[in-house]
This record gives C-alpha cells, sequence and structure tokens, in this order.
C-alpha cells in the first residue's frame, strides 16, 4: 500500500500490509504468507551486512533474524503507523512487552521522573513499581482526567506522562490535547495506552502524542485467539529506541501472531462500529434496569465527559461498567454465574460479550480502601459488549440480574 494516497482509516485498515507480498510478479498472493524462517540469506556477505541495518539501499526493508524484524510483523507495524499517522511502529509479543518497550525509550530511568493516570492497568503501574523505583526513578500518580490532575503536570515537571484515552472499569476519558500541551510546556515524554479506544476511534498522534500503545490481544486481534502489542511512534528519534530496546529484550512479535493482528485489523472498523451501536444500547437497557444503579459509560449523557467522548471519539466504544443496587460481590457473583451467553473471563475487545469483576481480575492486586479510593464498588461489574445480535446479549442480561 503506498503512503502518497490519501486512505481513509478504513481503507488503511482493510489494505494496510499487502504490499509488502513478495514473490513472483504473476501469481502473487494477495494475502501475504507466514514466514516462519528465523533467518534470512542475502546474495552477498556485503548484502548481509547492509541489511543489519534494516534496511536495502533502495529502503526497502531487510530482514536478518526474527527476532530483530521478520515480514509478517514489519507488514502489522505498517499498517499500524499508517492508522495512527506515526513515523513507524515496533510490534510487541503482548501489550505488557509493548508497555516495558515504550517506557524504556521514553527514558524512563535512574532520576527520571513518570507522572501516571492513577487509573492505569495494574500491571502497567506494577512494571514501573518493579523495574523502575527500584533503580531510581520517580512515579507520582495523580487523576490526569480532571484539570487538577494535569496541573500536576505543571507542578511535578516530570521527564515522561502516562495515561490511558479510556480508563479500566470506570471509563474516564483523558482530555489528549491537554495532557500533551501540559507536558510540552515542561518538555515531558507523553505515552498513551490506546487499547480501548483504537486507531478506529482517536488516533492520540494527531492530539501532539509521541509514543501509542496498544494491548493488541484486545480489539485489533478481535477473536480472543491471539497475543500481541504495539507501539507507534511519532518521531523517528522514538522510534529508533523502540526497535534497539525490543531487540535486546526479545519482545519481537511471531510471524504467525503478526498474520493473525494483521487480519484482525481488516475487519476492525466493522467489528467497533457493532461494538460502540451495541454498547450504547446496552448502556441505556442496563441504566433504565430496575437491578441496576448506576452505569459508566461516555456514550450516556450523564457521563461527566460526555462532550469530551464525542468530541474526541465521534462514538463511544465498546467498553462499559455497572454497579448493581445490591452492592456485595456475592450479587456480582452470582449475576456472572447465571449468564449463559455473555462469558465471564479476563480479556476485552473479542467478539463475543465478556464480563469481569475487576477486584478479582483487572485490580486484583489493589486492596479494598484503594479499589473504594478509585470509586471500583463491590457491585461492580465490567462487561466488552461483543459483536452479536443485540436482542440476544439484551436478553441474556436481563435473565442474570432477575436471577
Ligand atoms: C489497557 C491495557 N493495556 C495493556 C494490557 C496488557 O496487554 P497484554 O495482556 O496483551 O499484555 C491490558 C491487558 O488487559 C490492558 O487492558
Amino acid at each position: 500500500m503506498t503512503t502518497q494516497e490519501p486512505w481513509d482509516i478504513e481503507t488503511i485498515l482493510v489494505h494496510g500490509g499487502r504490499s509488502s507480498s513478495t514473490g513472483p510478479a504473476s501469481g502473487k498472493p494477495t494475502v501475504q504468507p507466514i514466514y516462519a524462517s528465523t533467518t534470512y540469506l542475502h546474495d552477498s556477505v556485503e548484502a548481509l551486512d547492509q541489511a543489519f541495518s534494516g534496511k536495502t539501499p533502495e529502503g526497502e526493508p531487510a530482514f536478518v533474524y526474527a527476532r530483530q524484524a521478520n515480514p509478517n510483523a514489519n507488514a502489522f507495524e505498517e499498517t499500524m503507523a499508517l492508522a495512527e499517522k506515526g513515523v513507524g511502529a515496533v510490534a510487541c509479543a503482548s501489550g505488557m512487552a509493548a508497555i516495558h518497550v515504550a517506557l524504556l525509550a521514553a527514558g524512563l530511568t535512574t532520576g527520571t521522573k513518570i507522572v501516571a493516570s492513577q487509573d492505569l492497568y495494574g500491571p502497567t503501574i506494577g512494571i514501573i513499581r518493579k523495574l523502575f523505583l527500584p533503580i531510581g526513578a520517580e512515579l507520582v500518580l495523580a487523576d490526569l482526567c480532571t484539570p487538577e490532575g494535569i496541573a500536576v503536570i505543571q507542578e511535578e515537571q516530570p521527564d515522561v506522562v502516562y495515561v490511558e484515552t479510556v480508563s479500566n472499569p470506570l471509563t474516564k476519558m483523558a482530555d489528549l490535547a491537554a495532557i500533551s500541551a501540559a507536558a510540552q510546556e515542561v518538555g515531558a515524554i507523553t505515552i498513551v495506552d490506546s487499547t480501548f479506544s483504537t486507531p478506529y476511534l482517536v488516533r492520540p498522534i494527531e492530539y501532539g502524542f509521541d509514543l501509542v500503545l496498544h494491548s493488541a490481544t484486545k480489539y485489533i486481534s478481535g477473536h480472543g485467539d491471539s497475543t500481541g502489542g504495539v507501539v507507534i511512534s511519532a518521531k523517528n528519534t522514538l522510534l529508533d529506541q523502540l526497535r534497539s530496546y525490543s531487540i535486546l529484550l526479545g519482545a519481537m512479535l511471531s510471524p504467525f501472531e503478526s498474520h493473525l493482528l494483521l487480519r484482525g485489523l481488516r475487519t476492525l472498523s466493522l467489528r467497533m462500529e457493532r461494538h460502540c451501536s451495541n454498547a450504547l444500547h446496552v448502556a441505556r437497557f442496563l441504566k433504565d434496569h430496575p437491578a441496576i444503579a448506576r452505569v459508566h459509560y461516555p456514550g450516556l449523557e450523564d457521563h461527566p465527559q460526555h462532550e469530551l467522548a464525542k468530541q474526541l471519539m465521534g462514538s463511544f466504544g465498546g467498553l462499559l461498567a455497572f454497579e448493581l443496587k445490591e452492592q456485595t460481590r456475592e450479587a456480582a457473583f452470582h449475576f456472572m454465574n447465571a449468564l449463559q451467553l455473555c462469558l465471564p473471563v479476563t480479556s476485552l475487545g473479542d467478539v463475543f460479550s465478556l464480563v469481569s469483576y475487576p477486584a478479582i481480575s483487572s485490580h486484583r492486586t489493589l486492596s479494598p480502601a484503594e479499589l473504594q479510593h478509585m470509586g471500583i464498588t463491590e457491585g461492580c461489574i465490567r462487561m466488552s459488549v461483543g459483536v452479536e445480535h443485540l436482542e440476544d446479549i439484551l436478553q441474556d442480561l436481563d435473565q442474570a440480574l432477575n436471577h
């Protein structure tokens, strides 16, 4: 796919990575084959030497060893870079690997400071605490979904700022333009985890972010059958750092997973459209249900950042959280056990509707007091609304709530 064409994101996602196919000019496969090879041959040792740079003299991708780069990961990376409007991307073996590589590339190390959103995915805070604080980095957590939280960036003058577009599970929205402006003022590198919104809904580089990352295991894969991550860079210097850390850590995505994730991207727009429309209907249904106390979904007019969500994403994503009127863990478990269609599993973004109880999954490591501080109540359940027929989802929720 040429980069000159001003294709819409929907077209980029459908056709991205196709031109990476190699083979005879006639009879060339439409879909890139899976290159399982770990090593790549070159015409001469001189050409091999050149290929270690990652490019041929003509500027085409050159491959040497699969951990450094491979054609399938390259096709996935090219498509993600085009979709997110970055200068390039690095595909990783998981979302956590992408987070690790992004933090290193952003320069988080001894004597540097990171201001991060207090609502981050638990293991993201975990990786900062376990790997970076012991070597002398400093972590300041703030509610970056509020203007007061954003003001902390000015006060703390960090080197790195880290947010998520939509928070887990309460769907708080980050004002990307305001956060990136505050970070730029103090010269901080900005990282955003855009897993929940995907490039279909928002492209944070357009708001001035430096690094955008995804757990590709979620919406990008979409089918619950592949694990991966990706970091997209707005700047070449950061891209070089990402690649170099990814090679050293052995974080590279395998050819097989790359193939699946690129295939996932081809239907991302269609799936996201359905996720968003189903989720809006589910949110409205739950809001009016007598067994429900509260629904957290940016598409509802009473969501505190409804307008911001509309402006950033146009539509509102496939993820929501709701609180049962009976605010107990027993009631939440009882409801989840009674579901017949929606699956009680710990992930999101799949074609299937999935429910999870944050206190035993994504927020498992937090104490009851910390959960309360974050506003995650005993009756709080997260739902990733799938692409099934809407009436079937509503019927399943209704029967389980009335159980
Ligand atoms: C927002 C977010 N970021 C990152 C990750 C980590 O991704 P992975 O499980 O692919 O390592 C997750 C996993 O749930 C997530 O929800």
